[in-house]
């Protein structure tokens, strides 16, 4: 098969989607590799490291669209690039269509084979190839929430982990999944108070017990959540219903019962965000106040440390490329239910339903059988 890396074009991406040692890999297997010049620098390859591993250096972007039957991508296709997809060919990125319109409506059009990272999932409900994301997404959600708390931002102006004598700050987290442990553990770490909501109660007893009660678990009820943003000096939103767009838990009336200078991270902005009054933000202006409240809203947070994320993604991607590759996706869906639950458009119709019933599209449900 022929499969191309494209240089990432989002604002400030620095990832790439393969490693050279991938790229070797997918050379082994009898593949050509096609990756965009100066695709990998952000992340610390240079052209050379690809080349020896038997990948073709391709100098334009359109040509890179042009020669692969499989993109290989970090994000998804942005407007200006929505010309160079053509029909039949597979896209295997994060897609985030149910907060994407606009992007949905021209893979249905071009009839695009969409494989969405971040909708490959276990039959245990466990995503495995949103999972190295989220685990960056969390641990950098503390990080930039203690920096917009200081005052120099507009933030309250407290030190996560207070100091002897002085409360520490009190950090709430929505969604206890693989984002909301990460950002857990860091918060904890640096010495905060966190509490931790969700609606799984077998999830709150297992963060219960690693913590060892170190963090509080609370069900997300609407009545907690109001009683919690009162406190809550940063707030880490992290709710996820795979596939779907985000459920807006936080909604305006909300953010005025939090404090002024407060934080709000809101990691699940890809899927639209949790917070009614969230908006995306890039790396260079990743903020914005509303109500008196900081609002860091990045789409792409681990673009931002592109040594460490591009190194776990691509070892996370990389096996189900190869298995794309060897077999075709008819028959890598056909022995991998995970990789069918990826795919979010085939052949003009979404195959998601999360995705189809969060843009109000028809749905069509894809059997083992039904992929050429
Ligand atoms: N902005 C970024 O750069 C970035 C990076 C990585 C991940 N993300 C996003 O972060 C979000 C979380 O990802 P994840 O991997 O942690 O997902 P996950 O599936 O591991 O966790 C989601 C959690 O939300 C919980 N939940 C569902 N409904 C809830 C409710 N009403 N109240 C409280 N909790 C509820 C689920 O029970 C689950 O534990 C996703 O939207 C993901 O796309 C964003």
């Amino acid at each position: 098969m022929k499969i191309g890396i494209p240089k990432e074009t989002k604002r400030l991406e620095n990832r790439v989607a393969l490693i050279p040692d991938g790229a070797r890999l997918l050379r082994d297997a009898g593949h050509e590799v096609y990756v965009e010049k100066d695709a990998g620098l952000g992340a610390g390859f240079q052209d050379d490291d690809y080349t020896k591993a038997g990948a073709v250096i391709v100098n334009s972007h359109e040509e890179l669209f042009k020669v692969s039957e499989m993109l290989y991508k970090v994000k998804e296709p942005l407007p200006e690039e929505y010309n160079l997809l053509r029909e039949g060919q597979i896209l295997y990125a994060f897609l985030h269509l149910a907060a994407a319109g606009k992007l949905a409506k021209v893979l249905l059009e071009k009839g695009i084979t969409s494989v969405a990272f971040e909708t490959v999932q276990f039959n245990n409900g466990h995503l495995p190839l949103l999972e190295p994301m989220s685990e960056v997404a969390g641990r950098l959600a503390v990080q930039e929430g203690a920096k917009y708390l200081e005052s120099t931002y507009g933030g309250r102006g407290i030190l996560l982990g207070g100091v002897p004598g002085v409360p520490r700050a009190e950090v709430m987290i929505m969604g206890a999944g693989t984002v909301g442990l990460n950002a857990a553990k860091i918060a904890h770490g640096m010495g905060a108070h966190v509490s931790i909501l969700d609606i799984d109660k077998e999830r709150l007893k297992f963060i219960d017990n690693i913590f060892d009660s170190g963090v509080e678990t609370i069900y997300s009820a609407a009545y907690n959540i109001e009683r919690c943003l009162k406190k809550a000096d940063l707030l880490i939103a992290a709710v996820l219903i795979p596939g779907w767009s985000a459920p807006k838990l936080i909604k305006k009336e909300h953010i005025s019962l939090m404090k002024k200078g407060s934080v709000i991270v809101d990691v699940a902005i890809d899927q639209g965000g949790c917070c009614e009054t969230s908006r995306p933000t890039y790396h260079d202006s990743p903020i914005f106040v509303d109500n008196g409240v900081v609002h860091y809203c990045v789409t792409n947070m681990p673009g931002a440390v592109p040594l460490t994320s591009t190194v776990a993604l691509a070892e996370a991607t990389l096996p189900y490329a190869l298995n794309i590759a060897n077999k075709g996706l008819g028959k890598a869906v056909k022995e991998d239910s995970a990789l069918l639950r990826g795919i979010n458009t085939y052949m003009g119709k979404v195959t998601h339903m999360g995705v189809a019933q969060s843009l109000g599209l028809p749905f069509r449900k894809l059997g083992p059988d039904d992929i050429r």
